[in-house]
This record gives structure tokens, sequence and C-alpha cells, in this order.
């Protein structure tokens, strides 16, 4: 029996070490020193011996079996150490990477321009003013001197809600809504979306435009014309010339709108300006007094001027942009740009 026993704690210890996993050595421990086990079939076997014998075998069980319990708690001491090492190993951050960066967002190059050109009006001593893109038609023709039936409005057809009320055409109509809330002196730039049923290459159905107006004692086209050279100078540079080619705007009278030379080419001549040299870039003239007589302003005491542009098209010319689409596609690869 002592050698039975000598064997099973050998056996018992080698199979131990062998071992590395939790359960393997649980599943282990009940096979030996659980209920059922082995060694405890031992101790249950002592009560046929006799009494001497008995008493002998059973303290060499007795210290068998702590023996083994503690083989036992050592190797799963062991196991669990070496799980917490892997755990931990899987588990390493290296700290000396490079994080990772979140996309900062930024604003549209359109709304980049439209604060570049709020800008320089501000420093020529305009104010911001804005107007409803539903607008009614009251605003966008009837009171910019552009009667129903008229054909200046075949120029800007739009998008109909009802007889009365459309997506405006322009910014113009931001010049009524603000002389009929002030008398002068008003000197405003007004920025916004405008509709018209218009979409090719150059074309989009939905664009941008800002509008000026100036109404004072004493305005005259020099002051128009001061104002739209020191704005073309400041936002195309100094040496960037321009020309006032007489136009017609049934809002305006005289009119004129504004080329400036061809960025592109520089005056030579290009694709951009059809051979020209010359872009143009707005619209202007001084304020029809007739519109005064919608507005409640005294023509025989006041005059001023207005102007409107593109806002997509003094961006693709500053910024060299060549198709109006690139705007509205959303394609982040051409937003970063700017
Ligand atoms: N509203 C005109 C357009 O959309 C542009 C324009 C021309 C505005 C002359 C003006 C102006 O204020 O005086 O084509």
């Amino acid at each position: 029996m002592k050698e039975q026993l000598e064997k099973l704690r050998e056996a018992t210890i080698e199979l131990i070490s062998g071992l590395s996993d939790e359960k393997a050595l649980n599943d282990a421990r009940t096979r030996i020193l659980g209920r059922k086990g082995q060694l405890t079939g031992f101790l249950r076997g002592l009560k046929d011996l006799d009494p001497e014998e008995r008493a002998r075998m059973g303290q060499l069980a007795n210290q068998i079996k702590i023996d083994l319990e503690q083989s036992f708690d050592r190797m799963e001491t062991a196991i669990r150490e070496r799980m917490e090492e892997q755990r931990l190993a899987a588990e390493f951050v290296d700290v000396t990477l490079p994080g990772r960066r979140s996309p900062i967002g930024r604003s549209h190059i359109l709304h980049r321009v439209t604060d570049e050109l709020i800008d320089v009006f501000a420093g020529l001593g305009f104010q911001l003013a804005e107007g409803p893109e539903v607008e009614l038609d009251y605003y966008n023709f009837e009171a910019l001197n552009i009667p129903r039936d008229h054909p200046a409005r075949d120029m800007q057809d739009t998008f109909y809600f009802s007889d009365n009320v459309v997506l405006r055409t322009h910014t113009s109509p931001v010049q009524i809504r603000t002389m009929e809330k002030q008398q002068p002196p008003v000197r405003v730039i007004c920025p916004g979306k405008v509709y018209r049923r218009d979409a090719d290459i150059t074309h989009s159905p939905m664009f941008m435009q800002i509008e000026g107006l100036w109404v004072d004692r004493g305005i005259s086209f020099a002051d128009l014309k001061g104002v739209l050279t020191a704005f073309v100078q400041e936002y195309f540079g100094k040496d960037v010339g321009l020309r006032f080619r007489p136009s017609f705007f049934p809002f305006t009278e005289p009119s004129a709108e504004v080329d400036i030379r061809c960025v592109i080419c520089g005056g030579e001549g290009c694709r951009t300006c059809s051979q020209t040299g010359w872009l143009e870039i707005l619209g202007s003239g001084m304020v029809d007094p007739v519109l005064y007589g919608f507005v409640n302003y005294d023509p025989s005491v006041y005059t001023g001027f207005a102007f409107g542009m593109g806002i997509e098209r003094v961006a693709m010319l500053k910024y060299r942009i060549p198709d109006i689409r690139a705007f509205y596609e959303n394609d982040v690869r051409f937003l970063n740009q700017f």
C-alpha cells in the first residue's frame, strides 16, 4: 500500500507539472483529491487495515494529501499568473504610436468667399442685410420695375409656388425690403442664395449672389465707380484692370456691367474669356427713381447706386475653378483644397 501511495504521489506530481490550463488542473484535482478521487479511495480503504498499519498508512496518506494539495495550489497560482501576463501582453498599448486624428471640418469655399466679400464691403462702410429666399413676386419683380408680362422676366424664369410667390431669382429684392424699412442713408451688402430655371456647365438652378446698395444725398455715378474699383482692386489685386460697359437693367438707369482683365491670360485672350481678354463680374447702375416710388423715398432728395454679382463666378475667377458644379458635389478632395 505504501508503494501505491508513493506512486500515486509521484504520478500526480508529474501530471501536475505537465498541465497548463486551469480547467485541466481542476479536473485532475477532482480525479485525485475529490470525494470519489483516487487518494480519497485509499483513505477509505484504511479502515480494513490493522490498527498499527492503519495509523502509519493514515499518516502517510494525509501527508501526501497535504503535499498534493500544495502542488495543485502552486500550479494553479502559476497558471493564473501566466494567463494574467498573457492578457496584459495582448492588451499592450504602444503609447509611442501617433494618435488617430479626427478630420477637422471647415466652412465651404462659397461661404468663405461670401465672408471675404462681406469683409471688403464692410471696410467700405456697408452693413449686412438679408432677405427671404421664398419671395413675393412684388419684391422680386414688381417693385424692381419688372411688371408682369414684361419681356425682362424671360431672363429670370424661376420656380413658382403660386402666382405671387416665387423662389427669388436675384438678391435685388433685399434692396426693396431694406429701403421699405428705413429712410436713407442706406449702405448695405446682401448675400444669399437665388434660383433660376437654368442648368449647364456655368449655370446652376441654385446659386449665390451678393447685392450692394448705397442711397443717400448726392450719391453719383462717380461713387459707383469709386466703390467698385476699390472692391476689384482689394479683392482681385491692385494691378487688375477693369472697365465699365453700358448695359441695361430694369431697376437701374443708367446701368453698367463691370468687366475685369482676364485673370487667366492677363488680357491676351483665352478660352475662359472667349478671346476677349475681359471677364464680366457684375451688374450695376444708378437706382432707377421709379423704385423710390415703391419705398417712399423722395427722388428729388436722394440718389443711389446698386450692384449685384454671382458669388460662384467670383470664386471661380479668384480660385481658378473651371466647373460650377464642383461647388455642390461635396467631394471633400475638392473642398479640402480651400
Ligand atoms: N439682379 C441682377 C441679376 O441678377 C444683377 C444686378 C444688376 C443687380 C444691376 C443690381 C444692379 O443691383 O444694379 O442679374
